[in-house]
């Protein structure tokens, strides 16, 4: 854990000044996979770790920006661009600082929830409706001292890349003495991500980031960006569990996923126009058009159609205190990604399979992009110390990993802390 006295006095050190210091969470999605981009149902729990940062303002327009974990410093200059992605931790930061000061390169209307496509991406036209977030801040950031340091595992699926940019973002708007809105945060964070680091994310890790509550998870509907609590029970505990395989999400096979779901939109919203997004799109629907797209895009429709409607059943389930339907909910979910979205990985399978045989489990899935990184289970609260050291044991003796897991208690949003 980060003691934020530690890391102001680090700072200090480095700097020679005092800084003020911020907090954003990782996140676990308890379910709602990959429907984020598909204007669909999301229901994350901001994690009890964070990314932190520790900064002060300059009179210059740098950004000297040093990270613990990754032991290096790196100063930017916020009106000079070169190329990018570099794939650095650096990026998200870039990305963040340019979006939120309006100084990096101009890029199309972003369209729906949604930010602008990555370069490579085929041109999507802003919808009608979409809401005007092209440059929300632009001009106000100012150079800053930064000091980045991290609990939330990096690359294992627990959103280290939002909870980075919302930390910076948060940051450097507040040393610029400027307002915070939220939503508009969380879509400059993820712009930054689209066009920095070229990877065509969702809405739901910076939303989380920016609005998570400590009584639970959100059930956040990423077309309207409107969300509720939905407070966990004390009888219930969320544990995490990590494969030690590391995701590589910018190994294009995430963009690919997406792309597919734009190929099945383009064929049901030809036979059904008012399928503007996969969220718009009925089961029936989809078998209306099956024919005319290939077997991949079909099954990545299902999954998110699905996956949509598991969403909503599971937050009836949670209000209504039936945690095996959530469970069971949990487990088809698993099913889909592996099955249909092909997401998962022998790793997680093995994982989730294990967490799912363990008494007083009520349900286990991959959670987040997928292809390595964390499982997330729901467990009766009076089983978890036994469930923990299972999990462990038996996943330890299944692949020759040690995994690392634990019960997460849900924490708070972006917050400056002194
Ligand atoms: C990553 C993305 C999110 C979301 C998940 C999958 O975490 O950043 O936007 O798409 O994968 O649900």
């Amino acid at each position: 854990m980060i003691n934020p006295d530690d890391l102001s006095c680090d700072f200090e050190r480095t700097f020679a000044r005092t800084p003020r210091v911020y907090r954003a969470p990782g996140r676990v999605n308890l379910i709602g996979e990959h429907t984020d981009y598909n204007d669909g149902f999301v229901m994350p729990m901001a994690l009890d770790r964070s990314t932190w940062v520790a900064a002060a303002p300059r009179a210059d327009r740098a950004l000297v920006v040093a990270s613990r974990e990754y032991r290096e410093t790196i100063t930017l200059d916020l009106d000079c661009h070169p190329p990018y992605p570099t794939e650095s931790w650096i990026d998200y930061v870039r990305g963040i600082a340019a979006v939120l000061d309006g100084s990096g390169p101009e890029r199309p209307a972003p369209h729906s929830q949604d930010a602008a496509p990555a370069p490579d991406s085929p041109d999507v036209a802003p919808a009608p409706d979409s809401p005007d977030v092209a440059r929300p801040f632009q001009g106000r950031v100012t150079g800053a001292d930064m000091l980045i340091a991290s609990d939330v595992p990096i690359g294992a699926g627990l959103s280290s890349s939002a909870a980075l940019e919302i930390a910076c973002g948060y940051a450097l708007l507040d040393l610029a003495g400027m307002p915070i809105d939220f939503d508009a945060l969380a879509r400059a964070g993820q712009r930054a991500e689209h066009e920095f680091v070229g990877i065509r994310c969702g809405i739901m890790d910076q939303m989380i980031a920016c609005h998570g509550e400590t009584s639970g998870a959100l059930l956040l509907d990423t077309r309207t960006l409107q969300h509720r609590s939905l407070p966990l029970p004390a009888s219930l505990r969320v544990v995490v569990g990590n494969t030690m395989v590391h995701h590589e999400l910018a190994s294009s096979e995430y963009n690919a996923r997406r792309a597919d779901c734009e190929a099945g939109v383009q064929t049901l919203s030809s036979r059904f126009p008012h399928v503007r997004a996969l969220r718009d799109a009925s089961l029936p629907e989809l078998e209306g058009v099956r024919a005319r797209m290939s077997d991949r895009v079909y099954r990545r429709c299902r999954h998110v159609i699905t996956e949509n409607a598991r969403v909503e059943e599971a937050a009836d389930a949670l209000v209504a205190g039936d945690f095996v339907r959530f469970g069971r909910l949990m487990d088809q979910s698993h099913h889909s990604l592996r099955a249909d979205y092909e997401v998962t990985c022998a790793e997680l399978d093995t994982m989730s399979a294990i967490a799912r045989g363990l008494d007083g489990v009520y349900g286990a899935r991959m959670t987040g992009g997928g292809f390595g990184g964390c499982i997330v289970a729901l467990a009766d609260a009076s089983r978890v110390d036994a469930i923990e050291v299972e999990l462990r044991t038996r996943y330890e003796a299944a692949t020759g990993r040690r995994p690392d897991v634990w019960v997460c208690t849900a924490g708070a949003g972006v917050s400056r802390v002194k």
